[in-house]
């Protein structure tokens, strides 16, 4: 018998992790959701929900990974993350120390768990942003939020490289300025066009673009 193909997807009660959830049941995959509590709309859609999970720190990573122990993973979407837009004034060291927690180690921590579930052709993709590109910081502040999304884009590309042999393809993109609650700079595109772009990147994701830091629409961003 064939399988329908499955997503495990962080962040998927509320914003862009939600959307996704809903784009891939839609398109017939089974999708496990992992949050720290549900939603309706997530439970409208998902076909299995493990929450009560926080990312940071081992024992949330180590529940999932017991959870989906000996379930074969397609496609991983580390979508969960969190924006403090502090400015120099403002900078404060456990708000940047939670940032790269939440936005950087957590989604490492989480995917490194799960390779174990991972065959060739699987995917996981990490949600990183331009504002963790270093060539592009021009406009100042969001210490934290700039510095973790560099970490992220460290740790994913490295990432890439040691799956490589595996066959397991490695996406870092950056979904535009969506307009949602993370959003602390307003947002300029909404949730439903990012995701058309987001999906479009993941379902070409594969060998040559593993690795490659890129923007939903496409292009490649600068480091
Ligand atoms: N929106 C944008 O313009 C934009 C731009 C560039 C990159 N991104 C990236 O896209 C991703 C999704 O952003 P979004 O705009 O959809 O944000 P959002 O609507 O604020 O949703 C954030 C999600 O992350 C979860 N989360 C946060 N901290 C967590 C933790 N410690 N443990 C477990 N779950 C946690 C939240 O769960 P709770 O409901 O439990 O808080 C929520 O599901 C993030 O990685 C973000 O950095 C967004």
């Amino acid at each position: 018998m064939i399988r329908r193909p499955n997503v495990v997807i962080t962040g998927a009660n509320r914003g862009i992790g939600l959307a996704l959830a809903q784009h891939y049941a839609g398109a017939g995959y089974d999708v496990t959701a992992i949050v720290r509590r549900s939603s309706p709309q997530l439970e409208a859609i998902a076909t299995t929900i493990i929450d009560g999970i926080e990312l940071t720190g081992a024992q949330g990573i180590a529940a999932v990974a017991a959870k989906l122990k000996r379930q074969a993973i397609d496609l991983l979407l580390n979508v969960a993350g969190i924006m403090q837009w502090e400015t120099l004034e403002e900078l404060n060291f456990d708000k940047v120390r939670t940032q790269l927690e939440v936005n950087a180690l957590a989604p490492l921590a989480l995917s490194t768990a799960l390779i174990p579930n991972m065959g060739e052709g699987a995917k996981i993709v990490f949600l990183t942003s331009r504002l963790g590109s270093i060539a592009d910081s021009t406009s100042g502040k969001g210490y934290g939020y700039r510095i973790s999304k560099a970490a992220l884009n460290m740790a994913a590309k490295t990432l890439s490289v040691d799956l490589k042999s595996r066959g397991i393809h490695v996406g870092l993109l950056h979904p535009g300025s969506v307009k949602t609650s993370l959003n602390k700079l307003g947002g300029q595109i909404e949730v439903s066009e990012s995701v058309a772009g987001l999906t479009a990147r993941i379902n070409e994701l594969s060998a040559e673009t593993s690795g490659k830091f890129l923007h939903q629409n496409g292009s490649e961003l600068a480091w």
